[in-house]
């Protein structure tokens, strides 16, 4: 038999890894300055906290959920995101009785049963934050500028954001009531999803994807014109806000993203590079959802975006972005005592923090050569018999062609490789 892994989830090899770790570096990085705290959640959760936090009746809980019970028969998920247990980590330490305003971020997989194409995958790895305990639209601004910003470092462009207000609970009521309305005359034509999302919640039609339904979708009524002053109001702070800082968005009335805790602004950042499933990232206004799980009042708002879909952009865009560092020294070596020496040095090299291999196979000069040659390394030096007994031989810069003579001591090589003496 065969073996292979899970549809939908694959490896990532050392070969990529490089784009993965200059991401995650970068969103870190853009997190340090954004005064964003890192917290790191389980794999899974009491199912309850998905299927009351993002909506019973959306995609998500409905479809793609990897819900199983264990020992103790207890309903589990994988987490097929992050903002609600932001939430329950949020409650359930308390964060909201010390200080109230948190500013959190992720990084992790995550977990879905969709249909595996190009950009989406059941395993999945999203960055994300969080910035739970106040309803200034100078938080939304800033949420939406840490998108733009973690983008303009990574180096993209031709990016659009779309942004959109759904308004709070009471507007979205008569949203739907609205939409009821109007897709009454147009259901029977509609997919059966479609028909049961009419009865359940019509806002989720807006979600369907169907060429059948796409006629009736964009001619739905939009949710700005159904604001209250209040909500209408912080809107317009949000997009005065950012057109103060000069970040680009166009106002999309259909999007109202696909999970139930949206409570005004909503946005998505698409990327033109990415077919079908452009949504390099989405977020939105969550003013309820802290509630919903057992908390007090508290409004909050965030944003997650897909790892694998900004690493699709970034290769398409520069393909030598997510090089590994290069290996700084190969020690071929011959006989014994060669290798044991090799050995020797690679140790206390390391330990200074220089990265070394060396043949572990007992191969030809020529093939390590060869090898070294492969992977590119920096420097060089052969260990052979003479230098094992002289205890000096040549370092190579490999990028220069030069070789200098030098004592086999790890200081020694250690200078050079650093590039304090005859380096680069
Ligand atoms: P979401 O729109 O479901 O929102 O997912 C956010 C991003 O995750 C998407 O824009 C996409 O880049 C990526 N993504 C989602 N599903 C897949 C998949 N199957 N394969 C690959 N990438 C995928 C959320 O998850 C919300 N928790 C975001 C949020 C945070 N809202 C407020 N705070």
């Amino acid at each position: 038999m065969k073996y292979e892994s899970v549809r939908g989830m694959r490896d990532i090899l050392p070969g990529e890894i490089g784009y993965w770790k200059q991401v995650e570096e970068k969103v870190r990085e853009v997190a340090t300055c954004f005064h964003y705290g890192e917290i790191r959640l389980p794999l899974m959760e009491h199912t309850e906290i998905f299927s009351r936090g993002i909506g019973e009746e959306t995609d998500v809980v409905n479809k793609e959920m990897y819900t199983f019970l264990d020992k103790k028969n207890r309903s589990l998920t994988l987490r097929p995101e992050a903002t609600a247990s932001v939430v329950r980590a949020y409650l359930e330490h308390g964060l909201h009785i010390r200080e109230p305003f948190q500013k959190l971020f992720y990084i992790g997989p995550m977990f879905r049963y969709e249909k595996p194409q190009k950009g989406r995958s059941r395993q999945f790895h999203q960055y994300g934050v969080e910035a739970i305990g106040s309803l200034d639209p100078t938080l939304d601004v800033d949420v939406i500028s840490f998108a733009w910003t973690l983008m303009d470092m990574l180096g993209l462009s031709g990016l659009s954001l779309r942004l959109n207000s759904i308004g709070c609970a009471e507007d979205r009521r008569r949203y739907k009531k609205a939409l009821s309305g109007y897709f009454a005359i147009h259901i029977d034509e509609m997919c059966t999803d479609c028909q049961r999302r009419y009865d359940s919640n019509p806002l989720r039609i807006l979600d369907c994807k169907k060429s059948q339904c796409q006629p009736y979708i964009q001619q739905a009524p939009a949710s700005i014109d159904y604001l209250c002053a209040d909500c209408a109001r912080h809107f317009a702070e949000v997009q005065g806000y950012l057109d103060e800082l000069g970040l680009n968005y166009g106002i999309d009335a259909r999007l109202i993203r696909g999970l139930d805790y949206y409570t005004r602004t909503v946005f998505e950042l698409i990327s033109k590079d990415l077919g079908a499933q452009d949504a390099l990232l989405g977020g939105g206004r969550y003013d309820g959802l802290v509630e919903l799980l057992g908390g007090p009042a508290t409004p909050a708002v965030g944003f997650a975006g897909g790892m694998e879909r900004l690493i699709l952009v970034l290769q398409e865009k520069n393909g030598s972005f997510g090089q590994e560092k290069r290996l700084d020294l190969f020690l071929p070596a011959l006989g014994e005592k060669g290798r044991l020496l090799a050995l020797t040095l690679a140790q206390g090299l390391r330990s200074q923090g220089i990265s070394v291999d060396l043949d572990y196979r007992g191969r030809s000069l020529r093939k390590q050569l060869g090898y070294a040659d492969q992977v590119g390394v920096r420097y060089l030096i052969i260990l052979g018999e003479d230098e094992v007994t002289s205890r000096k031989g040549r370092i190579k810069n490999m990028d220069r062609g030069q070789e200098y003579e030098i004592a086999l001591t790890t200081d020694a090589i250690a200078r050079i490789v650093h590039g304090t003496k005859h380096g680069d």
